[in-house]
């Protein structure tokens, strides 16, 4: 049997986009993998593995025995928690993604997915409506990273065929899980502080505008760049992807129509500058050209949606 093998499936796009390939492909050809055994016991729709990317012999191993021809590769230090500890953050999110790409090389898969990010981008880079092709000085080792990772995407598919697949996401918005270290945090704690009545304290300033994205458009996007015909993915390095684009003042705007006592206060700390040093918008009509990527939520539809769904799901946190 073929499998689809998903690499640091526990955390917060992981949870959701490995529910959506279970249901597609069925639990059986779906490995949920993570490095955190607890957190797989959620999984009991597909098959799990405890798993470290970075212990090369058992990954080859599994991939190996279960016939692997797919690989969802999520691991990653992400954007604030990365500058705590720059060289780990590195090391994962490089040397991980290059044994991905040789592994696809080594075992001839079929496919490779791989998330890029917005943060990219630099400070030198055009902040609204942010083109696909344009200057790229990111300042995070995360960006960097991410940056680098997107050459080497394209330089395998080029040089040895291999068929990788990326997106540059937004901030990622969800209620089935907890953010792990990025820039846009807030914008998920604002709704757990709503519905515990309690105050917000942003750590971006009012006006912080970024772009981001409610999680099933995510799921959505990424699912049908994977379904997408080989010939009709035209970039290889990793495609600009947008939905909205909110600051603070905006998000917790929307909360209060349905939570009118919420209470917001301001006190930027060093995300603000990573925030300062990312896009306000993003241009992504090669993915709507290419692919037909469209989305479906904005910031009210999807207010309305969290503030419905999380009460339920925050007994688990
Ligand atoms: N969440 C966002 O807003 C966002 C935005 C842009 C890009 N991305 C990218 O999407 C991917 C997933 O992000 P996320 O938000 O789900 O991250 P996350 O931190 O929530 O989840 C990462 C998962 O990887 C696991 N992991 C860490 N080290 C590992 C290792 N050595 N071996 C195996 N597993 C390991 C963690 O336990 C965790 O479950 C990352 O590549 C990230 O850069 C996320």
């Amino acid at each position: 049997m073929e499998r689809i093998l998903i690499i640091g499936a526990a955390g917060q796009l992981g949870s959701e986009l490995t529910l959506a390939l279970s249901q597609q492909y069925g639990g059986d050809h779906v490995i949920a993998t993570d490095i955190n055994p607890k957190a797989l016991e959620k999984f009991d729709f597909c098959k799990t593995a405890v798993l470290d990317i970075m212990n090369q012999d058992a990954v080859r191993q599994l991939v190996k025995t279960e016939n692997v021809k797919q690989v969802y590769h999520l691991a990653a230090v992400l954007s604030a928690t990365g500058e705590k500890n720059p060289l780990f953050a590195w090391q994962l999110n490089m040397d991980s993604l290059l044994f991905v790409l040789e592994l696809a090389k080594e075992f001839k898969m079929e496919k490779i997915y791989w998330p890029s990010s917005i943060a990219v981008f630099g400070p030198n880079t055009p902040k609204v409506n942010t083109p696909q092709y344009c200057v790229k000085e990111p300042n995070t080792v995360y960006g960097i990273s991410k940056q680098a990772g997107e050459r080497w995407c394209e330089y395998y598919f080029q040089k040895f065929g291999v068929d990788v697949r990326s997106l540059r996401y937004p901030g990622l918005i969800g209620y089935k899980s907890l953010p792990g270290g990025g820039t846009t945090d807030y914008a998920v704690d604002i709704y757990h502080k709503a519905i515990a009545g309690e105050h917000f304290v942003s750590f971006l300033r009012a006006d912080s505008a970024l772009p981001m994205m409610y999680m099933p458009d995510a799921i959505k996007a990424t699912m049908d760049l994977m379904h997408a015909p080989r010939e009709q993915v035209k970039i290889r390095s990793s495609y600009n992807l947008a939905a909205i684009s909110f600051t603070p003042r905006e998000i917790f705007e929307s909360i209060k129509v349905h939570y009118p006592d919420f209470s917001i206060s301001y006190e930027p700390d060093f995300r603000q500058a990573i925030a300062d040093s990312w896009p306000d918008s993003i241009d992504d009509s090669s993915a709507r050209a290419d692919w037909g990527w469209k989305h479906d939520y904005d910031l009210k539809k999807m207010t309305a949606d969290i503030l419905a769904n999380l009460p339920e799901y925050m007994v688990n946190f």
